[in-house]
C-alpha cells in the first residue's frame, strides 16, 4: 500500500460502501474513494439518482437502491455486497435527511420518527452489519455524518440536531467498542456544505447559518470529501471515536 499513497491510489484494494451515495456528500466520497482505487458501492434510497451515478462510472462504480431504515434489506443488501467483493474495509454513513422545520410542539410524532429513523436508525443499522466483515479484516475504518447542529442545537430544527447529537454520541461509543480491533470510528461534524439538503432549509435559516461561519462561505465537496477520504485512509490511524470539525471556523 505504500505507494499507492505516492500515485494517488491511496485505496488500491479497498472495498468500501458508501450510503446516501448518489448524492451531495456521499457521492463526492463515492467519487472520491473510487478514483483512489477503491472498490466502491454506493447505496441510496433514490434510484433515479443511484442510476445518474452508475452512468456517470461505467468501469465499476457499483450502485444499489437500499432504505438504510430497514434493517433486513441491509442485512441482506450486505451479506449480498460482502459475498461479491469478498470483504468491507470502508463505511461511510452519509444517507441523511433535514426533517421538519419550525418549533418542536409543530413536530408530528411521525415526522420526528422519520428523521431519527433515517438518520440515527439508518447509521446504527448499517453499522451494525458491517462490524463483523470490518473485524475479520482487522483493518477497517467508519466515518458517520454528524453535524454543527449536533453540539448547537439550533432554533426550530429540534429533531434533526437530536439525531445529529446521537450520531456523536454513537460515533464515540463505537469507537471505544472497537479499539483494538483495528476498526476506527470517527465522526465529521460540517456546517454548510454545498449539496441539495441545503434546499431542505427554510432561505432563513440557510442566512443565518452562513452568517456565522467566519470564512463567510459554504463548504465545498471536495472540502468535505478529503476530510472523510483521510479518515477513511490508512494515514488516519490515531484516531477514534472523535468529532471532527468543519465549520470555515464556526465550531461550536
Ligand atoms: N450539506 C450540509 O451542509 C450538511 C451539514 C451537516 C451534516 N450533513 C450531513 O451529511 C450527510 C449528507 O448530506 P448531503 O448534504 O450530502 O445531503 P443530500 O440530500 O445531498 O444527500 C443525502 C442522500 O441520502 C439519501 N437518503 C435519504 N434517505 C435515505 C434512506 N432512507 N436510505 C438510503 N438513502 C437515503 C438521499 O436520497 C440522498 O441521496 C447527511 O447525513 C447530512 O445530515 C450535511
Amino acid at each position: 500500500m505504500s505507494s499507492s499513497t505516492l500515485n494517488g491510489r491511496r485505496f488500491d484494494g479497498r472495498v468500501a460502501l458508501v450510503t446516501g451515495g448518489a448524492s451531495g456528500i456521499g457521492r463526492a466520497v463515492a467519487e472520491r474513494l473510487h478514483r483512489e482505487g477503491a472498490l466502491v458501492t454506493a447505496w441510496d434510497i433514490d434510484g433515479a439518482k443511484l442510476d445518474t451515478l452508475a452512468s456517470a462510472h461505467p468501469q465499476g462504480l457499483r450502485v444499489q437502491r437500499v432504505d438504510v431504515t430497514d434493517p433486513a434489506a441491509v442485512s441482506a443488501a450486505m451479506d449480498a455486497l460482502t459475498a461479491a467483493e469478498g470483504r468491507l474495509d470502508i463505511l461511510v454513513n452519509a444517507a441523511g435527511i433535514v426533517g421538519p422545520g419550525g418549533p418542536f410542539w409543530e413536530v408530528t410524532p411521525e415526522q420526528w420518527g422519520r428523521v431519527l429513523r433515517v438518520n440515527l436508525d439508518g447509521t446504527f443499522f448499517v453499522t451494525r452489519a458491517a462490524q463483523p466483515h470490518l473485524v475479520a479484516n482487522g483493518w477497517g475504518r467508519v466515518v458517520n455524518l454528524a453535524s454543527v447542529t449536533a453540539k448547537e442545537g439550533p432554533k426550530h430544527l429540534g429533531p434533526y440536531a437530536a439525531t445529529k447529537a446521537g450520531i456523536v454520541g454513537l460515533t464515540k461509543s463505537m469507537g471505544k467498542d472497537l479499539a483494538g480491533t483495528g476498526v476506527l470510528v470517527n465522526a465529521v461534524a460540517p456546517a454548510l456544505i454545498a449539496t441539495e439538503l441545503l434546499e431542505q432549509l427554510t432561505p432563513e435559516y440557510r442566512a443565518a447559518a452562513m452568517a456565522k461561519i467566519p470564512l463567510g462561505r459554504a463548504g465545498t465537496l471536495d472540502e468535505a470529501s478529503s476530510m472523510i477520504a483521510w479518515l477513511c485512509s490508512r494515514e488516519c490511524s490515531f484516531s477514534t471515536g472523535a468529532v471532527f470539525d468543519l465549520t470555515g471556523g464556526r465550531g461550536q
